[in-house]
């Protein structure tokens, strides 16, 4: 993920998700957020590009998401502060919330897998397209070649796209559980290796590598 598509990926998310503290502190506070979920140990980030290279879509799996916050905040206070802060400048009336949100540990469940699917968002011109069931694979052969054999991903109770997805994809709801006062799916995933892809099909081209026409 370069830093050009976590600044698209951060667009695409200010714009997908206006509900929760820190969601609507807009795509500068994301960007932020982002650059530093790239650079941290335990995160592992997929992006998806239209024809002409615009991002169609991103995914980001994390062993914890605590965690995560932790190592993104890691020798990044500053620039997420001031992150925050110019979020702050456009919302004020946040700032109690963002004040409570930072001061007071988040909650999860005791009985989540390691590593789960945090986050998965895709442009509305790219919908239906598969691009979401893409991203899944990469992710899941990412693991399964890390040695991880399932893992969880926690929906929303009411956000039935996405819970559609984790359906169509072979997940098997294991639980219900309330995360971070929210009402959540938790899904369950095994991993698998990626499939081959269909004859006459390249996945991704390299510099110099043949062109799906010669390919075929
Ligand atoms: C949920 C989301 C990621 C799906 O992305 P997508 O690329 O359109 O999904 P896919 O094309 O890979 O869909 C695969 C399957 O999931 C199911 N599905 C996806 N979107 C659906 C919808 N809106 N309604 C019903 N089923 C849906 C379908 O079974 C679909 O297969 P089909 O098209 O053959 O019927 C996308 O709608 C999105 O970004 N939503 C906003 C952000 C969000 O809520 N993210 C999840 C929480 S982090």
């Amino acid at each position: 993920m370069t830093d050009e598509h976590t600044a698209a990926a951060a667009r695409l998310r200010a714009t997908l998700v206006d509900h929760g503290v820190f969601s609507r502190l807009g795509a500068g506070f994301w960007e932020a957020f982002l650059r530093g979920v790239v650079r941290a140990p335990d995160g592992l980030a997929f992006v998806a590009l239209g024809p002409s290279d615009d991002l169609a879509g991103y995914a980001v799996i994390t062993p914890d998401i605590h965690r995560l916050h932790e190592q993104v905040l890691k020798g990044r206070r500053l620039s997420m502060a001031m992150a925050c802060a110019a979020g702050l400048a456009r919302r004020p009336y946040l700032i109690p919330a963002v004040l409570r949100a930072a001061f007071r540990p988040q909650t999860s469940h005791p009985n989540l897998l390691r590593p789960q699917w945090v986050t998965v968002m895709v442009s509305s011109a790219y919908r239906r397209r598969g691009v979401a069931a893409m991203l899944f694979q990469l992710i899941s052969a990412a693991l399964h070649e890390r040695g991880v054999e399932e893992f969880h991903s926690p929906v929303e109770l009411d956000n039935d796209a996405s819970n559609a997805l984790q359906e169509k994809l072979g997940g098997t709801l294991d639980f219900v559980a309330p995360m971070d006062g929210v009402g959540h799916n938790i899904w369950r995933f095994h991993t698998a290796p990626l499939p081959p892809p269909p004859p006459g099909h390249v996945l991704c081209a390299e510099p110099g590598m043949p062109s799906p026409e010669a390919a075929r």
